[in-house]
């Protein structure tokens, strides 16, 4: 029985031993933190700033290797990708839109990290914190009432789109060359989005090929020829309080080929903006701020919208 007390005794040399072995983790000076009221600020700092700022305090739990380890690596890699004390110098926008994707990340469950929350339930977000957030994003408050001329306006457009009276004007490729899909009104819708920051309303359609993968959980990938359709319009508060859709605003499609759009992560993107459908884009390069905003969900082949099947998720 000696070898077993002598085991653990060489066990606890090791670990006090690994306790030696610690990459630095230093805090740099706070240069410009995030610009916004106090109230946003508190749940990030409760939320976030352990991991996406340079005011990190690790508890005495996370000073022990191996966990030193992981919270280390958590904390570089998440500041590579948001940091709380440095984004303070861009432009208000800018903060504002990586903002509206950290709320994204908290709404699809990724941040914060899943694992994390079990040893800091404390950094659990509450529903009320979420809509601090979120209503910090909605730009001016309250929207104003759109009089009944806008509306009816907003209403005759719609039946124009909606029923094509009139013939679809000629409709120019994107730069990247993708055309135009006439047919997209017949795709199936699979989800709606409201965005409160921009205010617009949005709905997700799918084609056939989009629609039987779905039908038959083959979206991991998704399979070439499957395209979504996203649709926008602003958002209009009639006199009721009621917040409705006002102008066509844009359509942008992601049509799958692994092959042909290889080197835009497999995807075809285009946008066209307004009732003229305006080809979205000076040169083919815009694609590359599609694929870094949709770059988060990489794990689900650039795809935020996830179908909803009648088995549940198909997660
Ligand atoms: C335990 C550390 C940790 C906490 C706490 C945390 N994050 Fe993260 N976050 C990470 C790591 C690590 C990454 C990089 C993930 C990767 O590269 O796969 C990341 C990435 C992100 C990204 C970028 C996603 C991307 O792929 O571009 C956003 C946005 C984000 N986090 C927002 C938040 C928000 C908002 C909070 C607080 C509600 C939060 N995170 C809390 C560790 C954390
Ligand atoms: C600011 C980040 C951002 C940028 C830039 C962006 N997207 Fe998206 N996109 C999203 C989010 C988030 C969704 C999920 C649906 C929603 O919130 O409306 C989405 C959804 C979509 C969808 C529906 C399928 C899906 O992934 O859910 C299409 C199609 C789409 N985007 C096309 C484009 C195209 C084309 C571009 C470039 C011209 C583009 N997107 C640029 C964030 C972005």
């Amino acid at each position: 029985m000696r070898w077993i007390a002598r085991l653990a005794a060489l066990g606890c040399v090791v670990f006090v031993m690994l306790q030696f072995v610690r990459p630095a983790l230093t805090n740099p000076p706070v240069a410009a933190e995030i610009q916004a009221p106090p109230e946003v600020k508190a749940v990030l700092k409760r939320s976030c700033y352990s991991c996406h700022s340079n005011e990190t305090a690790l508890p005495w739990f996370d000073q022990v290797v191996p966990a030193y380890w992981v919270a280390t690596h958590d904390v570089k890699m998440a500041r590579q990708h948001l940091n709380f004390s440095e984004i303070g110098k861009l432009p208000a926008a800018a903060q504002r839109a990586m903002l509206f994707e950290a709320v994204t990340q908290i709404q699809l469950g990724a941040m914060p990290l899943p694992r994390y929350l079990k040893a800091h339930p404390e950094a659990a977000l509450t529903p009320a914190d979420l809509a601090v957030l979120k209503s910090y994003l909605v730009p001016f408050g309250k929207t104003a009432v759109s009089d009944a001329v806008t509306i009816a306006a907003a209403d005759t457009q719609y039946k124009d789109w909606n029923g094509e009276k009139t013939p679809m004007p000629a409709i120019h490729a994107a730069p990247n060359g993708i055309e135009f899909f006439r047919d997209y009104k017949d795709w199936k819708a699979i989800s709606t989005t409201d965005r409160g920051d921009n205010r617009t309303m949005r709905v997700i359609a799918g084609n056939d090929i989009a629609i039987r993968a779905i039908e038959s959980k083959q979206i991991h990938p998704w399979p070439d020829g499957a395209a979504f359709a996203k649709i926008a319009w602003t958002q209009m508060t009639d006199n009721k309080g009621v917040i409705r859709p006002g102008q066509f605003k844009q359509v942008e499609f992601m049509v799958k080929d692994k092959t042909k759009y290889a080197s835009t992560a497999g995807w075809g993107w285009a946008r066209w903006l307004g009732m003229d459908l305006k080809p979205y884009g000076k040169s083919a390069a815009f694609t590359g701020e599609c694929v870094s905003c949709h770059q988060p969900v990489k794990d689900n082949d650039f795809v935020y919208t996830m179908p909803i099947t009648r088995t549940g998720g198909t997660r």
